[in-house]
């Protein structure tokens, strides 16, 4: 192919004709990136647990994408999540776009960590994010299929009381990576998105237990601000459109800067 030839394909944010499935869709940045993308014409299926927080999701999506749908389901149980997705593929067509969004977390510090609180948020993080997309993988349409994880900038920059959540997210930066030099060969592009604390959301709440924890965590970022849904939502749905059909196995910061550390207090 020639560079006059490729210029040919679409260039846009459009999501009209792609059916995009996000586990974790039902509340949070995973509802916002569901009603961002809903926006931009695409086919919504989300995930979750608990039926009550589905249907919630799905009459604010609706008001955007009438044809939205909620699948009940745990991503650590990985069965499921291969009925869940091979009914999304039969009922509603080839899936162009997977978002795995669903995380567990808690503060707790190491000492008084249990094996099984460890492993929990591994599970749903970590494992669960492999039970999506290897699940997804045999149902996706194959010309610029897109996986999108996301993670955290505690991935990269240790913080106390995190380690369940951070080891995962540092797992999940690397799994992005490997399957997508796996998976390229099939048109499949893999990427993360990393947001920074973000408000309004019940990850930001359970990180932030003071006033005081919640300045160090928002002075910790460079713009020294908090970020909204939308701004995870604009960055997810570059990268998985053909706006970023060469971009793979790459982390995205969307965090104000915040993994590059600001450990000194500034006027
Ligand atoms: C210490 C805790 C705990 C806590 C649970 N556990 N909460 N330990 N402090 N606050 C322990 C339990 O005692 C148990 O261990 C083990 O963890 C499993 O707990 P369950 O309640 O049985 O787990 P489950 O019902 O599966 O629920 C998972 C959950 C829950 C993670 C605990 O909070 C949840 O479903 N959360 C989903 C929503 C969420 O967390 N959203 C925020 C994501 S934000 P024992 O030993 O007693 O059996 C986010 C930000 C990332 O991810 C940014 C930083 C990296
Ligand atoms: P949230 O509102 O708690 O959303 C979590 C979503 O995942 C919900 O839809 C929840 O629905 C679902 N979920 C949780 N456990 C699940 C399981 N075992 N199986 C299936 N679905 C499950 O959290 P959030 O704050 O928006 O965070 C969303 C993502 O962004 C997470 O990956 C988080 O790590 C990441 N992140 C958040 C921040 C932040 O500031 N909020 C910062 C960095 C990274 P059910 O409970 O009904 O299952």
């Amino acid at each position: 192919m020639n560079n006059k030839q490729a210029d040919k394909s679409p260039i846009s944010l459009d999501y009209r004709d792609r059916n995009v499935v996000i586990s974790g869709g039902s509340s949070g940045i995973g509802l916002g990136i569901a009603r961002h993308l809903a926006a931009l014409g695409a086919r919504i299926s989300i995930i979750g647990r608990n039926q009550d927080k589905l249907s919630a999701a799905l009459s604010t999506i609706y008001e955007i994408a009438p044809d939205a749908a909620g699948y009940s389901a745990d991503v650590r149980d990985a069965p499921r999540i291969t009925e869940c997705l091979t009914e999304i593929r039969r009922t509603r067509g080839e899936i162009d776009v997977v978002i795995a969004a669903a995380a567990g977390n808690f503060f707790v510090p190491a000492e008084k960590m249990s094996p099984n609180a460890f492993k929990t948020v591994i599970e749903i993080d970590l494992i669960g994010t492999f039970n999506v997309f290897s699940a997804a993988l045999p149902l996706l349409r194959r010309e610029d299929a897109a996986l999108l994880a996301i993670t955290a900038p505690q991935a990269q920059r240790p913080m106390a009381n995190q380690a369940h959540a951070c080891s995962a997210k540092a797992g999940i930066d690397m799994l992005v990576k490997c399957l997508a030099m796996e998976w390229g060969t099939h048109g499949v592009r893999v990427n993360a998105v990393s947001p920074g604390p973000i408000a309004g959301t019940e990850g930001l709440a359970r990180l932030s237990a003071t006033p005081e924890i919640e300045r160090f965590v928002r002075d910790a970022t460079a713009l020294r601000k908090f970020g909204d849904v939308e701004d995870i939502a604009r960055s997810v749905a570059f990268l998985c459109s053909p706006m970023a059909r060469y971009v793979t196995g790459t982390v995205l910061d969307c965090d104000g800067g915040m993994r590059h550390g600001n450990f000194v207090p500034m006027q």
